[in-house]
């Protein structure tokens, strides 16, 4: 798994169903000769069904949100063993958006990962990222390794666990402009330092992808195919038109 690039869909609220599966039908469809690991995260009420047009595609489901128990009262929640009922092979933890209006924090976010982690086949993509205000006082390198540290510190992580560490500066998601390629590396480097110095290069480098998320489409990803420290992409707007998110994908997973 070491190295093998993947490229996420994260469809946020911005689909209805109908939307949706029809989206998932030309994605299927568009995604017939792709032989890299590519997800798509859309809705919750999506997901059967997504599931199931899925079937026989190289295309993973995957959810944008979960909850850390795994049954009870807990209204509104949604647990990692329902994800996996549902056919989830990924889920999207502690998304910048539901940093700020949920206010999901990095206890949460570990309490999530723990409880996904339990959960065999259902691979964790944790995100972290700075605001704009932390970076422009020089405060990034600090806030991500703190990021990291709230929401791996603690977790036994075996050989061979697929996990993901999505980077995401929360100033450039729906932006339209991407992060600085140079400054994406380098912020990927600072994480995989903090998950060296959590569990070791061996483990970090065998369980632990660092992919990048924040206005990347086509006319960008070119930009980021070459950097060393990134193992793929996590893509919002240009994930809702099959064709602009398989140009990202065959250029992101294509690469190197
Ligand atoms: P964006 O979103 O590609 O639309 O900037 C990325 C994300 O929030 O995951």
């Amino acid at each position: 798994m070491e190295n093998q690039k993947i490229v996420i869909a994260n469809w946020k609220m911005k689909l209805g169903l109908k939307e949706s599966l029809n989206l998932a039908v030309e994605m299927k469809e568009r995604f017939k000769d792709f032989s890299g690991e590519a997800g798509v995260c859309p809705n919750f009420i999506s997901l059967p069904e997504i599931k199931r047009i899925f079937t026989g595609s190289v295309l993973k489901l995957g959810a944008q949100n979960v909850f850390w128990e795994e049954k009870g009262a807990y209204t509104g929640e949604v647990s990692p063993i329902n994800l996996a009922e549902a056919g989830c092979e990924m889920v999207i933890i502690g998304h910048s958006e539901r940093r700020e209006y949920l206010l999901e924090n990095y206890e949460m976010i570990h309490k999530k990962l723990k409880a996904v982690l339990e959960v065999k086949g259902l691979m964790p993509i944790v995100c972290v990222g700075e605001e704009k205000d932390e970076r422009k006082t020089n405060k990034r390198d600090f806030i991500l390794v703190d990021q990291v540290n709230q929401a791996f510190g603690g977790l036994n992580i075996m050989e061979n666990q697929r996990i993901v560490v999505a980077y995401e500066p929360i100033w450039a998601i729906g932006s339209g402009v991407a992060i600085e390629p140079s400054d994406c590396d380098y912020a990927h480097k600072i994480i995989r330092l903090a998950l060296n110095e959590l569990f070791g290069a061996k483990i970090s480098n065998q369980s632990f992808r660092i992919i990048y998320g924040g206005s990347i489409s086509s006319k960008n990803v070119a930009d980021f195919v070459n950097l060393d420290n990134l193992d793929g992409l996590l893509v919002g707007g240009a994930s809702l038109d099959a064709e602009e998110f398989y140009k990202v994908a065959e250029a992101i997973v294509g690469g190197k």
